[in-house]
């Protein structure tokens, strides 16, 4: 359909479910095990509902903000998602260039399709752009990563902690097979050794995502000496880097955590001296049962208001509407990342489908602040959101 009729990110998810591959699909939309704390990411918004002021000026609406200190037209940056060419040729370039006209940040991948390089030069003068780090076992091969990053005028590290494993999943994981017997005529198997079928296995039981981990440090830690009891009984120490202050140690730029998923490491981050903290389950693709961003943030915000004092605080995961975007800002959110309906949208039109998406959150923003008496971003408090106890059926 042509680009005017998309009215959601929700049309545009439909879109791109038509026009990609079975594969890409399975990867862009997976998530771990039975995929609940995906879907309970996105239902968590539905317990959340606004006490909204009226009788309040706010035909002069700006829903602008900064991020790190960068400007941003709306409260909202691309979560960095891997392998964006699996959906369209131009890959991570069409989210550069779609987020240009609109001063969205987008945060680039370790992972994406493009060199960095490339995505860099992708990008508009002026315009910034944050890194996310997965951090190499190694540390010299890490610390060349970031002076490449740095060389190419990336503006933040955001440091990836919720993955140190692949989470399992399934649908990532099967997509080679049933792609496999879709092409067999009649998709029947055809006679294989039992050395071949073992390979198979081998190669296909982590899937697109395990592959993608291998080589990250699986001993990245708040605090230096790490003790643990191995299978022998023994009690081992390692001794480990304290893994911030290592980061700090050979770079500048800010640093943000990615994968906070409980209020005692969002306190601990706090006390590392971290930038910002983003709360999330990586879209549910890691740790299953890992709890709602948008839960975590509301209990930060009962529990510790002082982090929000000390640090940024994001969250991720299942955001979709310019409501859901209030909710968490109002709550004490700097700003939200928003991971598949980017690539979503650059698969449907390239960088056209990535601009449309953010003019859609931008309306829909604008519309929800008057309505609910806001006229910047600092009018979204928390007095304006309640959390009830009923799911919405
Ligand atoms: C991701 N995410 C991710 N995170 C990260 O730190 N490094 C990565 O390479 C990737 N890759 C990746 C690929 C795909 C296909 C998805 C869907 C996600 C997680 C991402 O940054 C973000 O946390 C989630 O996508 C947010 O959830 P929503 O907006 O997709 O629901």
């Amino acid at each position: 359909p042509p680009l005017k009729r998309i009215l959601s990110l929700n049309d545009m998810e439909d879109v791109a479910k038509s026009v990609l591959s079975y594969k890409a699909w399975a990867y862009y939309s997976s998530a771990s095990d039975d995929e609940i704390t995906n879907l309970e990411n996105a239902r968590a918004f539905s317990r959340f509902f606004f006490q909204a002021r009226v009788m309040r000026p706010v035909s002069h609406c700006d829903p602008s903000t900064t991020i790190l200190g960068y400007k941003t037209s709306i409260p909202v940056f691309v979560s960095g998602a891997a392998l964006a060419k699996l959906g369209h040729p131009d890959g991570e370039a069409n989210i550069t260039r779609g987020t240009a006209p609109l001063d969205v940040i987008q945060m680039v991948s370790s992972n994406a399709s493009l060199s960095y390089e490339e995505i860099a030069s992708a990008a508009s003068p002026g315009q910034v752009l944050f890194f996310q780090f997965y951090k190499h076992k190694n540390d010299k091969i890490a610390e060349e990563r970031v002076r490449e990053v740095e060389k190419l005028e990336y503006k933040a590290l955001w440091l990836t902690v919720d993955a140190v494993v692949a989470g399992n999943r399934e649908r990532d994981i099967k997509s080679p097979w049933i792609l496999e017997d879709m092409e067999k005529p009649g998709g029947g198997d055809a006679p294989r050794s039992v050395e071949d079928i073992e390979q198979e296995e081998e190669e296909a039981s982590f899937g697109t995502a395990g592959a993608l981990v291998a080589n990250d440090d699986q001993d990245m830690t708040w605090e230096r000496v790490h003790s643990f009891i191995c299978s022998d009984g023994e009690n081992k120490l390692i001794v480990v880097h304290q893994t911030i202050p290592w980061i700090r140690s050979i770079t500048k730029l800010p640093i943000v955590v990615k994968g906070v998923q409980c209020v005692q490491d969002a306190v601990l981050a706090a006390e590392a001296g971290v930038d910002g903290i983003l709360l999330s389950n990586h879209g549910g693709r890691q740790l299953e049962y890992s709890l709602p961003p948008l839960e975590i943030l509301y209990q930060l915000r009962q529990k510790r208001p002082d982090v929000f004092d000390r640090t940024e605080v994001y969250i991720d995961g299942g955001i979709k509407r310019g409501t859901d975007i209030l909710k968490a800002v109002c709550l004490g959110a700097r700003a939200v990342g928003i991971g598949r309906p980017f690539l979503y949208a650059q698969s449907a039109y390239g960088a056209k489908g990535v601009t449309k998406i953010i003019k859609i959150l931008e309306r829909e923003i604008i519309t929800g602040m008057r309505l609910l008496g806001a006229s910047t971003t600092g009018d979204l408090r928390p007095e304006l959101v309640e959390r009830v106890d009923w799911q919405p059926t």
